[in-house]
């Protein structure tokens, strides 16, 4: 092995600060050995924080009309051969109502970027949910939106956002984008959310088009700065309705890699072990976990829509990842030493982190 590697892995076992340089010798140094190494530690630093404690999400995709244009993603507007849904607020309440039954103690509403859903409409479900379940976390997915929209929904009662920035590479964003999206707007949204207060969620999908190792490292440098609460990675895959249509999966491999990783550089990290993984490998989620992830999130939407909320081409979403099946991913979760929990699973806040250690 070489020194940088060496290095590399022993700064990021101690939870050092990494340079691109480091983070791209672990990249380049992916191998069976590297992943086990990695592994091993990441699961030894997530145990001293959550035991073996996997959190839980009930996924609410409760629009796929999205004004937006991206080229990986199925529900993209141009994608005439999608077929567009939005729940109502009766039945977004009665995913939660289900949901709650089921154990699930926080919600992602997620969703495309639709018009429709104002901020009069969307703060009325985000606050009748708070009002009906207080015992929950919200969680929101809905794309960029104003500070002010931001606002009103945090005081309307949700506590988290996930965005994901897809890529910390400016000139990368704009391969993966149409022209009226900016890198720009992206990053302030997420800087946006983090000032009200929210815990905030980014990520990216491993193995886009035109996506290199140094734009992989500059996405691990973005989240060392950033430190988000939540961090949400899968394999891109293509969906045949996309200009992408002919490209590559990403790999297991590389996701595996990349959520041990993730998981040394920021211990307390909500990681989820994501329905793109599950759908590329048998046992993804499974292996997620064994990676380092300790999130996964079953879908709760209505079983008649759920396969119309399709990002990529066949995904898993009526198997045992759905939230009805909630026994047979304990039992999963249980076959390999880990336990689901009913708890809202928030982020740890940096106090008790200093309190534990
Ligand atoms: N493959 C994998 N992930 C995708 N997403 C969108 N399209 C795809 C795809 N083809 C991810 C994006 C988005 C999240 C909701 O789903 O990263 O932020």
């Amino acid at each position: 092995m070489n020194t940088i590697l060496t290095n590399s892995i022993n700064k990021l076992i101690r939870h050092e600060l990494l340079t691109h340089g480091e983070f791209v010798a672990l990249l380049q140094g992916n191998s069976e050995d590297l992943r086990k190494t990695l592994a091993y530690e990441a699961d030894q630093v997530r145990r001293k924080y959550f035991g073996n404690r996997v959190y839980i999400r009930g996924l609410i995709e409760f629009t796929n009309y999205c004004k937006n244009d991206c080229l990986y993603c199925g529900i993209r507007y141009s994608n005439s051969n999608a077929e567009r849904y939005r729940l109502t607020e009766d039945e977004i309440l009665l995913c939660c109502e289900q949901g709650h039954a089921l154990g699930f103690r926080t919600f992602v509403l997620q969703g495309g970027e639709d018009p429709y859903f104002t901020d009069e409409r969307m703060t009325k479900i985000v606050a009748k949910i708070h009002h009906l379940y207080p015992d929950c976390a919200i969680t929101l997915s809905l794309g960029e939106r104003s500070k002010e929209s931001y606002q009103a929904l945090y005081e309307a009662g949700a506590e988290r956002y996930l965005l994901r920035h897809e890529t910390a590479t400016k000139a990368h964003y704009d391969q993966l984008h149409p022209s009226s999206m900016s890198f720009e707007h992206r990053m302030q949204c997420l800087q946006d959310l983090k000032d009200i207060g929210y815990q905030v969620g980014c990520g990216f999908m491993v193995g886009s088009p035109f996506q290199t190792i140094e734009m992989l490292a500059n996405d691990l440098l973005f989240i060392q700065e950033f430190r988000p609460h939540m961090v949400g990675i899968g394999p891109f895959i293509s969906h045949t309705d996309t200009p992408f249509r002919e490209n590559k999966n990403g790999t297991l491999e590389d996701t595996l890699l990349l959520l041990s990783i993730l998981r040394l550089m920021q211990p307390t990290l909500l990681l989820p072990a994501t329905t793109a993984l599950g759908t590329i490998a048998f046992n993804g989620r499974e292996q997620g976990i064994l990676a380092g992830a300790n999130v996964v999130m079953p879908n709760l939407s209505p079983v008649s829509v759920r396969k119309q909320y399709s990002l990529y081409d066949n995904k898993i979403c009526t198997g045992e990842e759905s939230a009805q099946c909630i026994n047979c991913l304990a039992g999963r979760m249980n076959g390999i030493d880990y336990e689901i929990v009913v708890d809202r699973g928030d982020a740890i806040s940096s106090n008790c982190i200093s309190l534990c250690d």
